[in-house]
């Protein structure tokens, strides 16, 4: 295992990933083990630092999923968290082994309400338990980050004397969170400013920030930590996590690429991938970007005002502090239509940042086709949604062949044909609305108890004639799977992303919670 990440430079600031871990802590929001390879490729492109693959005790899937990404990234850190259990750590190295770099990181709470309710220990105990975990972390691993939970509201005086136990034992990266998003920003850069002053050793270390959103301050806290000294942000694709989230990434990266006046800080990320990051995130959990999202939302650069319109003729800086091109976010451009040939939509797809294999391209340029023959314009959106379509696709157990609806004001039926492992099955149904009438088709076909948890569908471009793209979440026996489809043909687009989602919900392994906290195995 070659050296940690470590800020060298005290003007860099490291970026953690974290979207796979806490982000997938988010209600609803699993990813495959496909969609999370996929996404730590997108992530290492994006030069992300440190990637948090995931939480190895928490599954096997989890555990998989942090040992493939291990072994095809190369160039991101990557790291998979672990409780101060034993068990949990060598679950962790384990994971981490293949990793060109690799991270463990250790969590143990700190405040007064943690240790007394959760963990049920007394302070003096956790203390021993951050010696032994972190000495045992730092005998297989030499990068270790350790983590105070709820470090916005531990007795300062306490977490002082833990974080000076952890780096005794050898932690490298100290984090603060904020775990329930709790604090102020002049409060959490004071935190920083006062440990980094006080506690021994600190200057051998990387502190770093982590902070939730409920108060929508996440941001603005991960920056002010920055000012405190902080040189390491913990943040989320899309500010995804835990109830309200996490710092999001693309809003940290771009404060501190555009105010790098106010905060002279690096961050080694190349943010032109940042827009296809937070839309295959998007596609992949069925969580919507909102419209006026800060950098990736779809009017976050859109001027509508005539006033606006005329000052950005006459000179973009009026309304624009940074272009859309420098997060990726290309103006949706005409693209070809039918008679265009496999290399010019081979180019527009490089432009748009996919670099598909043979078959894949194949296929894409299939659907491009059939695309152009049902829709005049075809836009840049129109082809990402068919791509990122084909990318979030899990297995095909099942596929749609056929559907036809009769829907109106004297009812709504459906008539469906699902290929089920080969074999062609047909079903008609109705239902209370044409899309209910299309799932009861599927139901009676492949008869699951999945309930759905949701249903949304959004218009890709502008006009009648756009494709509509469908999220469908389904939960069974706890486990939830996302599927997504679009089409110019709202219901076909809606039967499809159903049986994407039945076919990622019937290949996902069951997804076991970790043991209770108190048990240490220390
Ligand atoms: O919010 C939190 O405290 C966490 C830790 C595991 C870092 O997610
Ligand atoms: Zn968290």
């Amino acid at each position: 295992m070659t050296a940690p990440v470590s800020a060298g430079k005290r003007d860099r600031v490291i970026v953690f990933d974290t979207t796979m871990r806490d982000g997938e802590q988010s209600p609803g929001a699993s990813m495959s083990h496909d969609e999370k390879l996929e996404l730590a490729k997108i992530l290492e492109e994006m030069k992300v630092d440190v990637i948090e693959a995931g939480f190895p005790i928490a599954s096997n899937g989890d555990f998989e999923a942090v040992r493939e990404i291990s072994k095809i990234v190369k160039n991101s850190t990557i790291a998979g968290l672990c409780r101060a259990h034993q068990v949990d750590i060598d679950r962790c190295a384990e994971a981490i082994k293949p990793a060109a770099r690799g991270r463990i990181h250790i969590v143990i709470a700190t405040s007064d309400l943690h240790m007394k309710h959760k963990l049920q220990m007394e302070p003096e105990a956790v203390l021993e338990v951050i010696t032994r975990s972190v000495t045992h972390a730092r005998n297989l691993c030499d990068d270790i980050e350790w983590s105070a939970e709820d470090a916005t509201r531990s007795e300062r005086g306490f977490l002082r004397r833990a974080i000076e136990t952890a780096i005794r034992a050898g932690a490298t990266t100290i984090n603060l969170p904020d775990t329930v998003g709790y604090t102020y920003p002049t409060e959490y850069a004071d935190l920083f400013r006062y440990m980094i002053e006080n506690v021994e050793g600190a200057d051998k270390v990387i502190f770093s920030t982590h902070c939730h959103n409920d108060l929508g301050l996440a941001v603005a806290n991960s920056l002010a930590g920055v000012e405190g000294g902080a040189r390491q942000i913990e943040c989320a694709i899309n500010g995804l996590g835990e109830r309200a989230g996490n710092a999001a990434l693309e809003e940290v990266v771009m404060a501190l690429k555009v105010r790098a006046d106010r905060l002279p800080y690096d961050t080694g990320i190349d943010a032109t991938h940042i827009t296809r990051a937070s839309r295959y995130v998007s596609a992949i959990t069925g969580f919507p970007v909102q419209f006026n999202k800060a950098i990736v939302g779809k009017n976050a650069f859109a001027h509508e005002s005539g006033i606006h319109q005329d000052g950005m003729l006459k000179n973009r800086e009026t309304y624009e502090i940074m272009t859309p091109e420098s997060v990726g976010q290309a103006p949706s451009s005409l693209v070809m239509g039918k008679h265009s040939g496999s290399h010019a939509f081979r180019a527009k797809l490089k432009d748009l940042g996919y670099e598909l294999g043979q078959n894949a391209l194949k296929e894409a340029f299939g659907r491009f086709k059939d695309l152009a023959d049902k829709k005049k314009h075809v836009y840049d959106d129109d082809i990402i949604a068919l791509v990122d379509d084909a990318l979030a696709r899990g297995s095909e157990r099942i596929r749609v062949v056929r559907l036809r609806v009769v829907a109106g004001t004297d009812g709504q039926s459906a008539q469906l044909t699902l290929d089920v492992d080969g074999e062609e099955k047909l079903a008609e149904a109705s239902g209370d609305g044409p899309v209910d009438a299309v799932f009861n088709a599927i139901h009676a076909i492949v008869p699951h108890e999945a309930a759905l948890r949701l249903f949304q569908v959004h218009a890709v471009t502008e006009g009648t004639d756009a494709q509509a793209q469908v999220s469908v979440r389904l939960e069974e026996d706890g486990r939830i799977a996302t599927g997504q489809a679009a089409d110019t043909d709202t219901l076909t687009a809606s039967a499809k992303a159903y049986v994407n989602a039945l076919n990622n919900l019937f290949s996902r392994k069951e997804k076991t919670k970790p043991e209770p906290a108190i048990a240490s195995g220390f």
